[in-house]
């Protein structure tokens, strides 16, 4: 076709309005991304779902390698998956974020050993304290084993705190006591002595919880048990985002001599069912528009509102960049969050710096702006 029959064609085709030649979302893909950007502050990393881990998502595709420097599983190494029967292990998914952060050279955090939640069903029917403790040890010996030296920090142990900075009282507590904690950081420590070891949990910035955490990471140390870091999770809200709390966590845990990183860190910008005091409990919040209120985007007003809750935020982050060793975002586009489902289904949510096409909200670029 010659190039005047192609301009002469594109034009009819574009006046009529013809839907194949609407431009598609571009990759965005600037130079210097994000981890670029803070290169001797932190690591910037993502939590990467199962498509964006199997390079199934062309838009994500290009964007994560030049945004990020840090990987994390978002679901497929969990238990449930992982480690489906009593003898059953099924490495087939989880095996692929190793290989997707080898590739590109990421730093790759394993998510997560322990954690009372996406259990698999047997570990249920387990009753006795010596057969959980086998589980605990054998889950923990053969999954670290295989990512060792792949795997550069694991998640050991996972939201064993309640609010009030005691004890969850989870399946481990409740059969083991305190003390499977530190046979899970012993565990660990024999499997892959040279990968990082972190306790993690949300809410922990704040002060009682915050507290049992300090506490946890104490108890491990007098007892002579490695611990590296401690991942204050970051599920923040743009309405009650504590910068206080968030800096005196920084400084209280860093004064235990581990590292500091924020694993996954998102901002709600929508109201949340237990903000609403007084609300009818039987109140069905999922057809309830006022709590969804932006299902057709989100007002520029909030856009700014996120943004500056964002530049806060790595202000703060910058300023402690020496206590702090990385920030992941719990997600890399609006359009994959969690969020988006809890603790509402079916919401459309806005919490992160790239947009559901995968394209750099205000929120990002006042990031940025703070290195210009
Ligand atoms: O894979 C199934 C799919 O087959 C099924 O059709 C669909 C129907 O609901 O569910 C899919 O599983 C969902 C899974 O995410 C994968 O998308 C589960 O329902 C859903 O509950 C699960 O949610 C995950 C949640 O952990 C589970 O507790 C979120 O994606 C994940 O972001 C979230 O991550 C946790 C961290 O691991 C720990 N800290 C808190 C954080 C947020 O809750």
């Amino acid at each position: 076709m010659s190039s005047l029959t192609w301009i002469v064609l594109s034009s009819v085709l574009l006046w009529t309005g013809a839907e194949t030649f609407r431009p598609q979302p571009a990759a965005f893909n600037p130079e210097p991304g994000l981890k670029a950007v803070f290169t001797g502050d932190f690591l910037i990393g993502a939590a990467l779902n199962t498509s964006q881990i199997l390079e199934q998502d062309s838009l994500a595709k290009d964007l994560i390698p030049v945004q990020f420097n840090s990987v994390t599983a978002e679901n497929i190494m969990k238990c449930e998956i992982i480690h489906p029967g009593w003898s059953d292990y099924n490495f087939t998914l989880a095996d692929k974020p190793a290989e997707y952060a080898e590739k590109r050279q990421m730093h790759f955090v394993g998510h997560t050993l322990i954690w009372h939640s996406q259990l698999a069903p047997f570990i249920r029917q387990i009753k006795s304290p010596d057969s959980l403790d086998l589980f605990m040890k054998n889950h923990i010996t053969t999954i670290a084993s295989r990512y060792k030296g792949k795997v550069d920090g694991w998640d050991v142990v996972n939201e064993a705190l309640e609010e009030n900075g005691s004890m969850r009282k989870s399946i481990f507590f409740n059969l083991l006591g305190e003390s499977y904690i530190e046979k899970a950081f012993q565990y660990a420590q024999a499997a892959a002595p040279g990968t990082e070891l972190y306790y993690n949990d949300y809410n922990i910035e704040q002060p009682a919880k915050r507290a049992g955490a300090i506490a946890l990471v104490k108890r491990l140390k007098e007892k002579g048990i490695r611990i590296d870091g401690v991942g204050i999770q970051g599920h923040w809200s743009i309405h009650s985002l504590n910068l206080q709390h968030i800096e005196e966590s920084v400084k209280e845990f860093s004064a235990l001599g581990v590292k500091v990183m924020f694993t996954e860190l998102d901002l709600t910008v929508l109201p949340n069912p237990w903000d609403l005091r007084g609300a009818d409990v039987n109140q069905n919040f999922e057809s309830n528009p006022a709590m969804n209120p932006y299902p057709q985007g989100l007002p520029d007003s909030v856009n700014a509102v996120l943004a500056d809750k964002y530049k806060a935020l790595f202000a703060l982050f910058l300023k402690h960049k020496d206590r702090i060793s990385r920030v992941t975002f719990w997600g890399v586009s609006d359009r994959n969050s969690w969020l988006n489902n809890w603790p509402i289904r079916n919401r459309t949510n806005y919490p992160l710096v790239f947009d559901r096409n995968y394209q750099p909200k205000p929120a990002y670029y006042s990031i940025l702006s703070l290195k210009k």
